[in-house]
């Protein structure tokens, strides 16, 4: 589940698991970065509004590091288990956060995370598309802002415009879901999805 800041991927990927429950399925939520005690220790690192002097190449591998170890300790062993993965951002966040909103560019992005991510690879990516505006102020409602809610609009629309043009590139792998509809709304449309790819073949 992508999107930027604020799109409501939680509340879609609680609702998604319960369906996919209710259909039998045994399922694990991973989220990014952290999804385990190493990656939740680099997640303080990388969020920790005090590292303003932080390189795009030092996140981008923090991120990736993460991702590595939620791999290894968490996705593949659940996939072996014969359960569903829903994550919480992956390897998409990284190709827009890092890629296009830091310009280090896609390809340098996949090509680290390659690493990381070995064989697998996600089946599908559901695309929370929001305006960058509309997510910050969601966001300015709830906590204290992180390193990276704490970038400026500019940063934020570079990323929404990145998902977009990824969407519009990879329409087979990549599912956008306008995401100011009702909450009920984009679920029942995120299912449909899900049914169409996953049972009706
Ligand atoms: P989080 O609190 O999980 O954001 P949200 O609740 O909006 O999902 O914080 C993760 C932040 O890290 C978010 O601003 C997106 C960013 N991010 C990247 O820049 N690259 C990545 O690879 C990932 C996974 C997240």
């Amino acid at each position: 589940m992508e999107g930027p800041d604020g799109s409501g991927k939680t509340t879609q990927i609680d609702l998604l698991k319960k369906y996919l429950e209710n259909r039998g399925f045994d399922i694990v939520i991973a989220r990014e970065p952290g999804g385990t005690e190493i990656g939740e220790a680099i997640r303080k690192i990388i969020l920790n509004r005090d590292y303003q002097e932080m390189s795009h190449m030092t996140e981008l591998l923090l991120y990736a590091s993460a991702r590595a170890q939620l791999v290894n300790q968490v996705i593949r062993p659940a996939l072996e288990e014969g359960k569903a993965v829903i994550c919480d951002r992956f390897v998409e966040s990284s190709a827009v956060y890092q890629g296009i909103g830091r310009g280090l560019g896609v390809e340098t992005v996949y090509e680290v995370n390659g690493y990381a991510l070995g064989d697998v690879a996600p089946k599908l990516t559901i695309f929370m598309d929001l305006d960058a505006e509309t997510g910050l102020k969601r966001k300015k409602h709830q906590t204290k802002l992180d390193r990276m809610e704490l970038e400026d609009l500019t940063f934020h629309k570079r990323v929404v415009e990145g998902y977009r043009q990824l969407a519009q590139l990879y329409p087979e792998r990549i599912f956008p879901v306008d995401a100011t509809l009702p909450i009920e709304e984009i679920h029942s449309m995120i299912t449909s999805e899900v049914e169409k790819r996953f049972f009706q073949k």
